[in-house]
């Protein structure tokens, strides 16, 4: 059950009548952060916010025949790995930004070595190597980029925040501990400026580069001449307004030669980032006279270290941003950009007869199911994957073994402390 991936009954709105309630002795964490542990009669049960070993009085919200999904009422006897969340949201609002602040991060650490073994389950017997998961990330303060929402509510009061834990009700985050301190202040900076014209619903992202200089990019109906005003503000460079404007600068400097918007996707942890480049410099080494293939490429992230003795990086990436806002997009050898969708570029080059000697993916938390017979196409000797969900890695693996590719190692790492989020970089040899 830590690994499996259940289709969980949904939380229906509470009834009027309060589902059954029962004593729960929770056996583990699972995939997506729920704690899970069985009923009186045996069903699977999962109940956010319980930890391994606790025995808990929860009630049923939503049942099938074989699975439940239960609220927790009161701790009845905590686990050892039980601890006191650092964030007040956490418990009194339920926020959904974390799962795990009341789990030790011992134990958070092994719910998340036990999640990636079950999930690679069926590599591990085949011969994967998996190592012991790593934790680089600090257990605080984290966060280099993060995506807040917010929503006028009809009484007139705003929330600018995340959303609850399972639901789509934003509660008011003011602060967060997850934030690196420079996010903390422009955080504040957009409130002062912008809550009062904020309407309707709407997005801030943002992103702090290495020195603490602060990229925001709003989206939704607020006072696009205070949007402007945010430059120069708290650490802010730079304010782009979704489809419109953009005032100041159109990136900033995330990593010495990385270059990262507000809008585009980065690695959220500079530790947890650090770490995934290391593996995937250990698993692709030596690179030296290699013919490359990165998907999923973002703004050049891993591009930084597959460079290094290659002879060529044909570098793959569906939003590629403007060459302007993303210095690392340049066309430099040995590295080449194309611009589009990674299985289409991967069937195109297969078509063209091209071979690679590795190729390294980094897809979204769906995976790469519809590039892989292309990839396989392409004959490479390596296959190295960063995954951020180890379900979909272990279902690309399974694929890619059945064409010859040997699950060979595989590296856990903790990037998200306080949350369910692992990811691991797994190398496959043909
Ligand atoms: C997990 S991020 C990894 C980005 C980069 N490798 C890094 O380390 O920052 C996944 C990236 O894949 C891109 N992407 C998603 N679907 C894609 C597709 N079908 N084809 C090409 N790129 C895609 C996203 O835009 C995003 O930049």
């Amino acid at each position: 059950v830590t690994h499996r991936r259940h289709r969980r009954p949904r939380a229906a709105p509470r009834a009027a009548a309060p589902g059954p309630r029962f004593e729960l002795t929770i056996d583990a964490l699972a995939a997506g952060g729920d704690a899970v542990g069985r009923d009186p009669d045996g069903r699977v049960t999962f109940v956010p916010r319980g930890a391994p070993g606790d025995r808990l009085l929860v009630e049923v919200v939503a049942e099938q025949r074989r699975l439940a999904r239960a609220e927790l009422l009161a701790v009845i006897a905590p686990s050892a790995e039980r601890v006191e969340p650092p964030c007040p949201l956490f418990l009194g609002e339920r926020c959904g930004g974390c799962q795990w602040q009341h789990v030790s991060a011992a134990g958070q650490a092994a719910a998340k070595q036990a999640i990636v073994a079950g999930a690679l389950r069926a590599a591990v017997a085949s011969g994967l190597r998996l190592e012991p998961l790593v934790s680089p990330a600090p257990p605080l303060g984290w966060r280099r980029r993060a995506r807040l929402h917010w929503r006028r509510h009809e009484s007139g009061g705003l929330a600018i925040g995340l959303f609850r834990q399972g639901s789509h009700e934003l509660i008011d985050v003011d602060r967060c501990p997850q934030l690196e301190p420079a996010l903390d202040a422009a955080l504040t900076a957009v409130r002062r400026r912008l809550e009062p014209s904020m309407r309707g619903e709407g997005e801030v992202q943002m992103v702090a580069g290495h020195r603490g200089e602060v990229h925001v990019a709003i989206s939704g109906r607020c006072d696009v001449g205070g949007c402007a005003t945010l430059v120069g503000v708290a650490g802010i460079v730079g304010v782009a307004v979704r489809f419109g404007d953009s005032w100041g600068a159109r990136a900033v400097e995330l990593e010495p030669g990385l270059f990262a918007r507000a809008d585009t996707f980065a690695q959220p942890s500079r530790a947890g980032n650090a770490a995934i480049i290391a593996a995937v410099e250990g698993l692709t080494a030596p690179r030296v006279g290699a013919r490359v293939l990165e998907l999923h490429a973002g703004s050049g992230n891993l591009t930084r270290a597959l460079r290094r003795g290659a002879a060529e990086v044909v570098a793959v990436e569906r939003d590629a941003p403007p060459p302007d806002a993303a210095p690392g997009h340049a066309n430099e050898a040995p590295v080449r950009w194309r611009s589009g969708d990674a299985a289409t570029v991967v069937d195109e080059l297969a078509a063209a007869g091209e071979r690679f000697d590795l190729v390294v993916l980094d897809p979204p938390r769906t995976g790469a199911a519809d590039a892989i017979a292309g990839i396989v196409r392409l004959a490479p000797a390596a296959i190295v994957y960063v995954s951020c969900d180890p379900a979909t890695l272990a279902r690309d693996a399974a694929a890619l073994a059945a064409a010859g590719y040997r699950p060979d190692r595989a590296q856990p790492i903790d990037t998200m402390p306080q949350t369910a989020h692992v990811e691991v970089v797994m190398r496959l040899l043909r």
